[in-house]
């Protein structure tokens, strides 16, 4: 018989204390990435010990780089010549992985990179990635399930309008022109803290990059390959996010250790709208409340925009909220796809393409349900803690791609809380 990993909770007792938050997966993962346009030691600090940097260790090993993560810190030694090929087996397992076909292909002058597919979060596309590469020069097909590109004259600087502020898009076409030949100006680029973070580390190894954090980059390019250097992963505000919709929607107290909150403003300020006293620090802040929350309207977007990653909290929040919130998502066309399982916990959800309707219950009903990706997994178990009764939430290793000490935090804020496998059965014909 088969076994699944199921974490349950048991509803009715508010988060209260501290909690720590470490380095941004969707940094750290791209930081692993920048790595590869230095030749010798790297070393990013801060990483979060989750499976997807342990993927990303392997795609970076068969490049022929040696990687060793130890603790929080990953070294990445590089080659002067790394590989230029990440195969199906590893990309499909992780989507992000897809960011070493700008460094590659600015370092090698040709890529082969499997093609991720869409997930569960909706079809995710990489047509601005492909036609920014094709813009400095690259040429660029679809192959077998790959994308191959060469450029064996090099990439050229130029400027790329991008249709959307993509954040994969950007950390591609940016790494790509730090060793382009002249001037790359990239318009409409993401300005999340992820990018900053990657334009500081660039910037250390010798890129000249301007304007990170703005919605035009301007990248001089430089010779490679650049040198190698020690970075450390600014801190994850989607988990910290995470930490304060749940001291809200559970009536509670909770200090959020390790994240800057103006990485969470509009995040933060619907709390304060919903009823809850946030106070700020510099790399830490803290979200009390004490009444039932008050419905508020969230509409998702690129940063500085409520994140979309959250947006299964803001809609826990709503669900338990008094009167109708309405949630926009506006980045993921399958974002809702968890809402049948938050309906499941009694939640009173309508959806009508992008937006859904969420009439607030005081208290949701415990129930088994399964977490459909990263984000909604850490919502479940969230709303669980709004429900009477124990909510069991499966296929967890979902959670475990972005959340390293869940249960464990979840534990030391007192949450009555466990994980175990469960049977399952299965049923032969
Ligand atoms: N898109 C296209 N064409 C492109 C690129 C993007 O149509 O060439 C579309 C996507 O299909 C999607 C939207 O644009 O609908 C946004 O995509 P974006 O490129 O901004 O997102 P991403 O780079 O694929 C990263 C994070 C996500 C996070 C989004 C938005 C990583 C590894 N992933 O994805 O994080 O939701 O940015 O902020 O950095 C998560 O951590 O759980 C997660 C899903």
């Amino acid at each position: 018989m088969a076994r699944v990993d199921v974490i349950r909770v048991k509803g009715g007792s508010p988060l209260i204390g501290d909690v720590s938050v470490g380095g941004a997966k969707n940094s750290a993962l791209k930081l692993m990435a920048v790595a590869l346009l230095g030749e010798g030691r790297s070393v990013v600090s801060n990483v979060p010990r989750i499976t997807d940097i342990a993927i990303m260790a392997e795609v970076l090993r068969r490049l022929g780089c040696a990687v060793t993560l130890d603790g929080t810190e990953a070294v990445i030694d590089v080659p002067f010549e790394p590989g230029a090929e990440a195969d199906y087996d590893l990309v499909r397992r992780l989507r992000a992985s897809i960011c070493v076909l700008g460094p590659l292909l600015a370092r090698r002058g040709y890529v082969r990179v499997a093609l991720p597919g869409g997930d569960m979060i909706g079809s995710r596309g990489l047509d601005m990635h492909v036609a920014g590469l094709a813009r400095m020069g690259a040429e660029i097909s679809n192959e077998h399930g790959f994308v191959i590109a060469s450029a064996p004259a090099g990439l050229r600087g130029t400027k790329i309008w991008l249709d959307f502020p993509s954040v994969g898009a950007t950390e591609n076409l940016l790494m790509a022109a730090v060793l382009a030949k002249g001037v790359t100006e990239i318009d409409n680029a993401a300005r999340e803290p992820e990018i900053v973070d990657i334009c500081e580390m660039l910037t250390a190894m010798g890129a000249r990059i301007d304007g990170a954090g703005t919605s035009t980059l301007i990248v001089e390019g430089v010779d490679g390959p650049l040198k190698p250097v020690r970075h450390t992963t600014v801190g994850d505000r989607i988990v910290g996010g995470t930490w304060a919709y749940g001291a809200a929607m559970t009536r509670g107290d909770v200090t959020v250790h390790g994240v800057r909150p103006e990485f969470l403003d509009i995040a933060l300020d619907k709390l304060v709208a919903a009823g809850a006293t946030v106070e700020p620090g510099d790399d830490w802040f803290r979200v009390r409340m004490t009444e039932r929350p008050k419905h508020v309207d969230i509409v998702t977007l690129p940063f500085p925009g409520f994140a979309t990653d959250l947006l299964p909290m803001a809609i826990g929040l709503a669900s338990v909220a008094e009167g109708a919130s309405l949630i926009t998502e506006n980045i993921f066309d399958g974002r809702f796809m968890f809402v049948n399982e938050m309906v499941r916990l009694g939640a009173d959800i309508r959806t009508d393409g992008h937006h859904a309707v969420v009439n607030g219950r005081e208290r949701l009903s415990g129930a088994p349900v399964r977490a459909t990706d990263i984000r909604a997994g850490a919502g479940l178990v969230i709303a669980g803690l709004c429900a009477d009764g124990v909510t069991e939430v499966g296929e967890v290793h979902h959670i475990d791609r972005g959340y390293p000490d869940f249960v464990a935090d979840l534990a030391r804020l007192g949450v009555e809380v466990e994980r175990t496998d469960v049977p399952e059965p299965t049923f032969d014909f």
